[in-house]
């Protein structure tokens, strides 16, 4: 049983609770798989998507997730509701409290967000990504999918390249592989590297062959441009050239390694559209990890409400 009823962010979430979230979901990417559609666990439950940010993966397959459960789902976009009037994130969870909702799955540019949300409501905070600090589900999708490959998640080596600054999949990424027994190493430019990821657990290192040298898995992360206030780098074609990973640079990971990116993808640019496109690219297959994921995470927090 979950130790919470909230999923916010991986930094505390014991090992015990990412395997039950990750054997749950695995059972349900099989019955998927199989073409079951109707799963309905969680008949009746309703819950509101309430995103401040932009998605194309993560709601969807929120929304895709709770209809397996048979649930109700209600979206708001922060553009279109009253928080274009001002409306506040507590007044507005309050309004949304009121309605009985059962779940509130949020997205929002300030770190720490969910949290405030959490403290504020009775209904369960689901964190589907706070600015620059966790996306807790888009780590438990990527685990799926390593530990369907590989069979466990210790001792696996991961490579996270990319725009680790911005990136709250990394960071999540790197809390939930580190309890569960992997080694991440990270490589970026030195300004897209926030300090204290080695004290976090991380292995800094100087070049992408150090970095990519017999992995288990190479992940991409994009470059955040919407996030880049100052220039952390000359330019796009400059990263690729020295932080990209190509077919040769592929080649330095373990031969059965898997290509792994939470996307959105800027093709060319952190990775190549034949990586990207590489017989050993996941990247579809996380994205049905990443419905499988959230119906798991819905089921077990439902249940440790009760
Ligand atoms: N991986 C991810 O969060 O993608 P979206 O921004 O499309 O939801």
């Amino acid at each position: 049983m979950l130790q919470r009823q909230d999923l916010l962010g991986l930094i505390d979430v014991s090992k015990e609770e990412i395997t039950e979230i990750l054997d749950l979901a695995h059972e349900f990417k099989t019955r998927i798989k199989a073409g079951e559609k109707k799963m309905g666990y969680l008949t009746g439950k309703t819950a509101t998507i309430l995103f401040y940010e932009n998605s194309t993966r993560t709601r969807t397959s929120f929304e895709q997730a709770a209809k397996y459960l048979g649930m109700t789902t209600i979206n708001i976009e922060a553009g279109t509701s009253s928080v274009a009037k001002g409306e506040t994130l507590v007044d507005t969870g309050k309004t949304l409290d009121a309605q009985k909702n059962d779940f509130i799955i949020m997205r929002h540019p300030m770190g720490g967000a969910p949290y405030l949300l959490a403290k504020t409501v009775q209904a369960s905070v689901l964190n589907a990504g706070d600015g620059i600090n966790e996306h807790p589900t888009q780590a438990l999708l990527d685990m799926l999918t390593m530990r369907e490959t590989f069979g466990s998640l210790q001792g696996l080596k991961v490579a996270i390249l990319g725009d680790i600054k911005h990136s709250r999949v990394a960071k999540s990424n790197l809390f939930g592989l580190k309890t569960m027994g992997a080694e991440v190493r990270m490589f970026a430019p030195e300004t897209l590297i926030p300090k204290g990821m080695d004290q976090l657990g991380a292995t800094i290192c100087s070049s992408r062959e150090e970095a990519l040298k017999d992995v288990d898995v190479v992940m991409g992360l994009r470059i955040q441009l919407e996030r880049q206030k100052a220039g952390n780098f000359p330019s796009l074609g400059e990263y690729a050239a020295n932080y990209g990973v190509n077919e040769e640079h592929l080649a330095l990971a373990k031969p059965n390694a898997i290509v792994l990116h939470p996307g959105p993808v800027n093709r060319g640019v952190e990775l190549t559209s034949a990586v990207i496109d590489h017989e050993r690219s996941r990247i579809e297959d996380q994205v049905l990890s990443g419905v499988a994921v959230r119906m798991a995470a819905l089921c077990l927090l439902d249940e440790a409400r009760k």
